[in-house]
């Protein structure tokens, strides 16, 4: 039975192009680009390229692209070598300063802001409405004298709403207020850029661009006056310390040149059958509710919430049948709870525990919508069945 991979949001397949590029680094430049020697910089130059090609990609300046580890390690960077001054007193607290953040943030940002608490920073929660974006509104009441940071994701791996994560800058940038953006499901899926965004700290991950695993990239400007977290041998302009993942930078600036090469060709292509999606559902599964409607959202993204059963249960039917989704997002699945976006969504409690992501990637064609929706109707009519037996 062929599988039916529609989870492009937790993760992407390595392009077989851009496994090439890296075989061929790992083969011929094992060097370490610290070293002085031809070998390490050989390595070195090819770092220096994969900066400038992200940097050119992105619309930021070489000089502003750190590498890390992962989208987790850049948002770390990103919210606490921005606030390390304010974190550095003899006891350790963050007393005095102000952030915000929101309840629709992934937990690699989430967590950050929940640790903050704990050291003494007062933590604004922006509510998510109805609608999965946030209201730049709330952001504005909430603004104080003392606020540091703002950080908003740019979408969300959840629902896929886009937020106004321009407009914020524009309300932060002239009150001297950092921004951050969490754009790990935005890169690659549509434009970014570093520059008319106007945020100080943007983090991407090359495994959502068809890229390498274990990638991190953190742009950011000089305003931030970034600290390291990590110590070490000061590689990354200090930023960042520990030898360079050589052939995962070259394979991260490889995707991403080609992801944004056919940007717009497979926005429109995945967001046509993304819509089709909605429709034969609608027409084909009784009791679904479309999570999100008449709001921007990633072009690959369904977000449903199906009446009566449990997202979970659905998700591993259908992966006996071959067929791969989640029940909210990957990343902090494997709990019974409902997922905190939705609830903060106010989704009515008779759908909410039957939350389902359906992401679309480059190997999803038209033949596989009817496949997933003649799976799905006979999934949910089946669980229906068990409940009403
Ligand atoms: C919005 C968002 N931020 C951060 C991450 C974490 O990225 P990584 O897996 O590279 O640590 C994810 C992963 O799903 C994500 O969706």
């Amino acid at each position: 039975m062929d599988t039916l991979y529609l989870d492009y949001c937790a993760t992407t397949p390595l392009r077989p192009e851009v496994l090439r590029e890296m075989v061929s680094v790992y083969e011929t430049q094992f060097g370490n680009p610290s070293s002085l020697h031809e070998e390490g910089r050989k390595a070195k130059q090819t770092v220096e390229l994969a900066r400038a090609r992200i940097a050119q990609c992105l619309d930021a300046k070489p000089t502003e692209v750190i590498f890390t580890s992962s989208g987790t390690e850049a948002n770390n960077l990103a919210i606490f070598g921005a606030l390390a001054e304010y974190l550095q007193t003899p006891t350790a607290s963050g007393d005095g300063i102000h952030v915000i953040t929101s309840e629709l943030e992934h937990p690699a940002a989430k967590n950050c802001f929940r640790r903050l608490e704990r050291l003494g920073v007062d933590v604004t929660w922006l509510p998510v409405p109805e609608s999965g974006v946030i209201r730049v509104s709330d952001l504005e009441k909430a603004l104080r004298d003392n606020t540091k940071l703002v950080s908003v994701m740019m979408a969300n791996n959840e629902v896929g709403t886009l937020q106004p994560v321009a407009d914020i800058a524009a309300l932060c940038r002239p009150r001297g207020i950092l921004v951050h953006t969490d754009a790990v499901q935005a890169v690659g899926k549509i434009p970014v850029s570093f520059r008319q965004l106007g945020v100080d700290l943007l983090t991407c991950s090359a495994h959502k661009f068809y890229g390498p695993k274990g990638l991190g990239i953190l742009i950011a400007t000089r305003r931030a006056k970034l600290q390291p977290i990590l110590f070490g041998g000061g590689q990354e302009r200090g930023l960042r310390s520990s030898t360079e993942n050589v052939p995962a930078i070259h394979g991260a600036a490889v995707a991403l040149d080609l992801a944004l090469g056919e940007l717009a060709q497979e926005s429109k292509r995945l967001s046509a059958l993304r819509d089709q999606l909605a429709d034969e559902i609608a027409l084909h599964v009784p009791d679904v509710l479309h999570t999100v409607s008449g709001w921007p959202t990633l072009p690959h993204v369904l977000h449903i919430c199906l009446a009566d059963v449990l997202g979970e249960a659905v998700l591993l039917e259908l992966d006996r049948m071959g067929v791969h989704v989640s029940a909210g997002s990957a990343c902090s699945a494997g709990t019974a709870e409902p997922s905190a976006v939705l609830q903060a969504m106010g989704v009515d409690p008779r759908y909410i525990h039957g939350s389902l992501r359906i992401s679309l990637g480059r190997e999803t064609h038209a033949e596989d919508i009817p496949r997933f929706v003649q799976a799905l109707h006979t999934t949910v009519h089946q669980l229906r069945g068990k409940l009403t037996r």
